[in-house]
């Protein structure tokens, strides 16, 4: 089974939260994954994905308006799918990181795809909305969740479509 990482990176952090989200969906029997710029969407694989996660910086308090654009501007074969979301921040205290992925969640909402984090149902590290990271994911803390979320996300994946595996 396919999964796709979708993500917007200008300086490098939500690129390496992608590389190990897609660790994470790996950790799974049966699950590929490729993480892929919102500016080099292979659209042939994310047709045989089953499962897409989707990740931005904050930016102003919500997702990129680079990823709002992506999201805005037609992606093709989303509906049905299981999606998840991510995001990087500067500012752990509150830069708005949740109201990010709330922002591409409510998108994905309407381009017909089912949202997943697995939230506080699947134990430790817990997610809420999704992955959240300070800058790149150098710490532990940040790290453990972006595998989490890809472990999760493919999990359910092969949960809803088992006869894709
Ligand atoms: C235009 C702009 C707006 C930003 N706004 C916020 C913000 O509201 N809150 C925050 O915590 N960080 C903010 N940041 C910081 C980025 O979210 C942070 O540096 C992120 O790790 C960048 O990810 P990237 O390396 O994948 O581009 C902003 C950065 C830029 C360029």
């Amino acid at each position: 089974m396919k999964v796709a990482i979708i993500y917007h990176s200008e300086t490098g952090n939500t690129q390496k939260m992608a590389e190990l989200v897609a660790q994470g969906c790996r950790t799974v029997t049966g699950v590929e994954a490729r993480a892929m710029s919102i500016d080099d969407v292979d659209n042939d694989y994310i047709s045989e994905a089953k499962a897409i996660i989707f990740g931005s910086p904050t930016y102003e308090g919500s997702c990129s308006w680079q990823m709002k654009r992506y999201l805005d501007t037609g992606p093709k074969g989303l509906a049905g799918k299981l999606a998840g979301v991510f995001a990087s921040q500067n500012w752990p205290g509150g830069g708005g990181a949740s109201f990010a992925e709330m922002t591409m969640i409510a998108a994905l909402l309407v381009h017909g795809m089912l949202v997943y984090s697995g939230g506080i149902s699947v134990g430790t590290p817990y997610l809420h909305f999704g992955a959240v990271s300070r800058k790149a994911p150098e710490e532990d803390l940040y790290k453990e969740r972006c595998i989490k979320l890809g472990n999760n996300i493919a999990k359910k994946a092969l949960e809803l479509f088992p006869k894709d595996q």
